[in-house]
């Protein structure tokens, strides 16, 4: 089977690569000729554990391609998956004017029966607006060629993206039609011989699914971060309450950790997005909404606990900020709540001295030398009166304290991920706080 996927990004380079692993012929386009000449190289865009020994192993296999020239591939193949982005809008609505460009080309350039996927994550109603892109270019050719639109939204999770989908929970397709639904079957038939669900449904029904299971994602975390806020008030601890609900089955473990908030490029862009499609169709999302509210509100918690113990103004203090990334296993810092900590921390005259294992370049580019980059934890405690912890990376989790201790000026160590002992920390002479816990 020859498929194309359209935008190198992540959700495209991890979805072509791992269909390639999986015996189908791909070829990767994008618009970006230095990035598709990087990727002949084998040179990465983007660190993803795994993903580059995977590419360059099908490429030396000869089922992995890159090119620059969309039309010249679209001859040869049967299926073209479009995984371009959908940036928020200045009103947090999806832009969707990548996904419409690929409609366009599709239409003006097909000469038999294509099925048209759409990976990218976007709003209910889209498959719709594709089609008429494309049914308007094949007006114009004059030509009445058979195509579907299908739907197929991607839950991969960035640092895991590649056991996430060759070991999916389920695969979700939108399809309208028995033809398209029949290629895609065929598509995922290694997936379905290992015995991964896969479920049919309507176009509409797809599109929905994804902004609904992040939506739940997301509002089980800003749920976890009121009642962390909470329990800080009243003396609870989160950590207890956390294992007590979530050894309920019908609640389950997962994404219960409260934390300075989530970021990334899925959860903050399609909680609003679904806000917003929500406003626009006369029924605002009362609880996304909150969702939102919350999770805004919790990315400054860090800042503002350092103000709490230091004072308000941080002239002349020094912030040791550990973690910059969005989360572990990614050099990601989109909606990085280290941005907001950071912008607050400078905002109130402080000093910001800070490492990430991964994201020192990419902070580089988005931050400039705002702030001091060290080369490890124990550097950037240098001389600090307090840390500050923004991202979980498992190197963070069992620093040398007496080290950090001696390096440091001041003793105070402030946690937004909640992976610190606090019993340990009192005794090797910290003063210690963290999401749902005072000093
Ligand atoms: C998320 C979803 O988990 C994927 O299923 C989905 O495919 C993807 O968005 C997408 O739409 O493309 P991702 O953004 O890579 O994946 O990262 P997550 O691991 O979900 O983490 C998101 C944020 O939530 C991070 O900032 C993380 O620190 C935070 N988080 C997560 C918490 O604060 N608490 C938790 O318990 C879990």
């Amino acid at each position: 089977m020859n498929i194309a996927i359209v935008g190198t990004g992540y959700v495209g380079l991890v979805t072509g690569t791992c269909f390639a692993e999986m015996g189908t012929n791909v070829t990767c386009v994008d618009i970006d000729t230095k990035k598709i000449d990087k990727l002949n190289n084998g040179i990465m865009p983007i660190y993803e554990p795994g993903l580059e020994e995977l590419v360059k192993k099908n490429i030396r296999e000869g089922r992995l391609h890159f090119t620059t020239d969309l039309t010249s591939v679209l001859d040869k193949v049967e299926i073209v998956f479009s995984a371009v982005g959908t940036p928020p809008d200045e009103d947090g609505s999806a832009d969707l004017h990548y996904v419409l460009d690929v409609a366009r080309t599709f239409g003006q350039k097909i000469n038999r029966y294509t099925l048209l996927v759409t990976k990218s994550t976007v709003p209910v109603g889209t498959a719709q607006k594709v089609k008429a892109a494309i049914r308007e270019e094949l007006e114009k050719r004059g030509v009445n060629i058979p195509f579907d639109v299908a739907s197929n939204p991607e839950f991969l999770k960035e640092g895991a993206a590649i056991k996430d989908f060759m070991n999916p929970d389920r695969v979700v397709v939108g399809v309208d039609t028995q033809q398209a639904r029949t290629l895609m079957e065929r598509l995922y038939k290694p997936f379905l011989l290992n015995g991964f669900p896969i479920l049919f449904m309507d176009v509409s029904s797809a599109e929905m699914t994804k902004y609904a299971a992040n939506a739940m994602l997301a509002t089980r975390i800003s749920f976890m971060n009121d009642i962390a806020n909470l329990c800080e008030r009243i003396g609870a601890n989160v950590d207890m309450v956390r294992k007590g609900m979530g050894t309920d089955d019908r609640i389950g473990s997962r994404f219960l950790y409260a934390g300075c908030g989530y970021g990334g490029s899925c959860f903050p862009k399609d909680v609003k997005a679904l806000c917003h499609t929500g406003r626009k169709n006369g029924y605002p999302m009362r609880v996304i909404e909150a969702v939102e509210a919350v999770n805004e509100n919790q990315k400054e918690i860090v800042a503002d606990k350092l103000k709490e113990a230091l004072g308000a103004d941080l002239n002349g203090k020094v912030i040791a900020l550990w973690g910059l990334a969005f989360k572990p296993e990614t050099d990601d810092m989109r909606e990085a709540p280290a941005l907001v900590i950071i912008d607050k921390l400078l905002e109130a005259g402080a000093t910001v001295r800070a490492f990430d294992p991964i994201a020192m370049d990419e902070a580089r580019r988005k931050i400039g030398n705002k702030i001091m980059y060290c080369n490890n934890i124990y550097e950037a405690a240098e001389g600090a009166d307090a840390i500050a912890l923004a991202t979980e990376w498992k190197q963070f989790r069992l620093p040398d304290w007496n080290t950090v201790r001696k390096t440091m000026r001041g003793n105070l160590i402030v946690d937004g991920r909640n992976i610190y002992d606090q019993n340990e920390l009192a005794d090797k002479g910290f003063r210690y706080t963290r999401i749902g816990k005072k000093l």
